[in-house]
């Protein structure tokens, strides 16, 4: 997939006359095998370096315990403070939707996930680990910092696009300490925003609202965890986690992006995965860079391969992963955005 998205930036980069410097860093779990290092002791800002970074997805069964993802992809989150995870779901065909009834116009919001705190920072501990006494320890960390800059990130996008609702989601009935604090910065944000409508669900209701009735949002923000699961679920809604993409960004700052979908070890090596998700995180990178014409092509270049059928077998086509990537590429600057 990663391969794919390549080619698709490389053709935008050719047919608009901006050539794009790409540097390919061997980083993953073949290298880690072979050396031991999962990111180097200045990797982190190596990638400072870059205008922007674009990431495969990670995981491989010769490392069960996932080190190098972890130092990789969530140290990179944490080093480089990637605190917006920007995940758009949006539908491009009715026929790829599993809801009842439900089209392109009930199926198009963004979901900003806080990606630096929350269950993530793996703070805690095991004691008498492997016993039958053992205890194990997982804190959720939130800050006032961390939830108000998301929620605000969330209010100012929505303002930004001429958007008028935010939904939040937490889980404050059960959770009474790290989500009050949520609900206290939701008040108090959305309080400098007349003209955006703002509501919170419990996220147990938000994600049967979603299937529901996914019409009614426009934009919804919450914590790391719930960020994760939700967009997982609203992947389905485009077809499949093979078609979603996510930026994690720092605005102002060099941002990573990668699709949403893991490393499918079951497709591994088939030449069957959806390029999809890769292609439109790459579009994501170019519209975040500002080159708005450059994403607005790859996004119609996707667009028609779906109205075409010009695509993998998990959302209808007959395409390998490396033809979709080819006839998506070929469609650069032919169709209209
Ligand atoms: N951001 C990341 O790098 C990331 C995210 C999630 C999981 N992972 C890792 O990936 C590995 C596999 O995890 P998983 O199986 O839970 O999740 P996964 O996203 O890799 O796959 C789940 C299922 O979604 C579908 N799918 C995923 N990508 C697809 C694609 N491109 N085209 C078509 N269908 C696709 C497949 O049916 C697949 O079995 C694990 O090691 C996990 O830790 C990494």
């Amino acid at each position: 997939m990663t391969a794919e998205a390549v080619k698709v930036l490389t053709r935008a980069g050719e047919v608009f006359g901006r050539k794009l410097e790409l540097e390919h860093l061997p980083w993953g779990a073949d290298h880690f095998l072979q050396t031991g290092v999962t990111i180097p002791k200045d990797g982190y800002d190596t990638l400072r370096g870059f205008d922007a970074i674009f990431i495969g997805a990670l995981g491989d069964p010769r490392v069960p315990d996932n080190r190098h993802a972890r130092d990789i992809l969530l140290g990179t989150r944490f080093e480089l403070d990637l605190y917006v995870n920007y995940r758009p779901v949006k539908l491009l065909d009715e026929r790829l939707c599993p809801l009842k009834g439900r089209g392109p116009k009930d199926v198009n919001f963004v979901v900003f996930r806080e990606n630096t705190e929350g269950l993530y920072v793996s703070v805690g501990g095991r004691f008498k680990a492997g016993t039958e006494d053992e205890v194990a320890i997982q804190e959720e960390l939130n800050t006032f910092k961390g939830v108000n800059r998301i929620i605000r990130h969330a209010f100012q996008f929505a303002k930004a696009r001429g958007l008028t609702k935010v939904c939040m989601a937490d889980k404050s009935n059960a959770m009474q300490q790290g989500h009050a604090l949520w609900q206290r910065v939701f008040k108090e944000v959305s309080a400098e925003y007349a003209g955006i409508q703002a509501t919170h669900y419990y996220i147990d209701a938000l994600a049967m609202y979603m299937v529901l009735d996914p019409g009614q949002f426009e934009v919804i923000v919450t914590n790391n965890l719930f960020g994760d699961i939700v967009t997982d679920l609203g992947a389905t809604f485009q077809g499949g986690l093979g078609m979603a993409a996510s930026g994690n960004i720092h605005p102002g700052k060099t941002s990573m992006f990668e699709p949403v979908h893991g490393s499918a070890p079951k497709f591994a090596g088939k030449n069957i995965a959806n390029p999809i998700g890769a292609i439109a995180s790459a579009a994501l990178m170019l519209e975040t860079l500002g080159m708005t014409k450059e994403a607005a092509a790859i996004d119609a270049a996707v667009a028609r391969a779906v109205r075409e059928n010009q695509v993998t077998a998990d959302i209808g086509g007959t395409l390998g992963t490396v033809e979709a990537g080819t006839s998506i590429a070929k469609q650069i600057g032919q169709v209209e955005g």
